[in-house]
């Protein structure tokens, strides 16, 4: 099965209560687990960014029931691709503070110092997540 790779961004919708995120991490563990799908969520009160990995079928049936979240709006494909490795061995998920850290990374990949994925570039968005991962680890 082709390994594949997945990376979108959404935005909290008026739906969204801080205690969903407790909710999305127990079944995101679970569901992508059996189906051996790895990656990350970072979210601040403005995106979530989300990469995930796996097979081809895999990552499309879980992103295909993630769109329908009413608890998200807006979702963009920002990169898919055909990959010949994972980047990411487990699944986690953590909170993106405004730091100085994420600054200098956010400036790093795009020309702004705020995170803003819809105008990022897909590998731009990959290369992020696999810093932001070195920077803030996920759970
Ligand atoms: C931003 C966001 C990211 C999510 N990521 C995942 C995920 O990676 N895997 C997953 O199974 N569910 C994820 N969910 C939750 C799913 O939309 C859905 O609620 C969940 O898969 C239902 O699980 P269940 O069928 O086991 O009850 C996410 C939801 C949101 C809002």
């Amino acid at each position: 099965m082709f390994l594949t790779r997945l990376i979108y961004a959404s935005q909290p919708s008026n739906s969204f209560k801080p205690e969903d995120i407790e909710k999305i991490l127990v079944s995101a563990r679970r569901n992508n687990a059996a189906k051996a799908v790895t990656g990350l969520l970072y979210f601040n009160q403005h995106y979530f960014l989300q990469c995930l990995e796996g097979s081809r079928s895999a990552v499309n049936e879980i992103y295909h029931k993630i769109i329908r979240d009413d608890r998200h709006q807006m979702p963009l494909i920002l990169d898919y691709t055909e990959t010949i490795e994972r980047n990411f061995s487990t699944w986690g998920m953590a909170y993106l503070p405004e730091t100085e850290v994420t600054r200098v990374l956010y400036a790093k990949f795009s020309g702004l110092t705020e995170l803003s994925p819809y105008h990022m570039r897909g590998e731009s968005c990959h290369k992020l997540m696999g810093d932001l991962r070195t920077a803030i680890p996920a759970v």
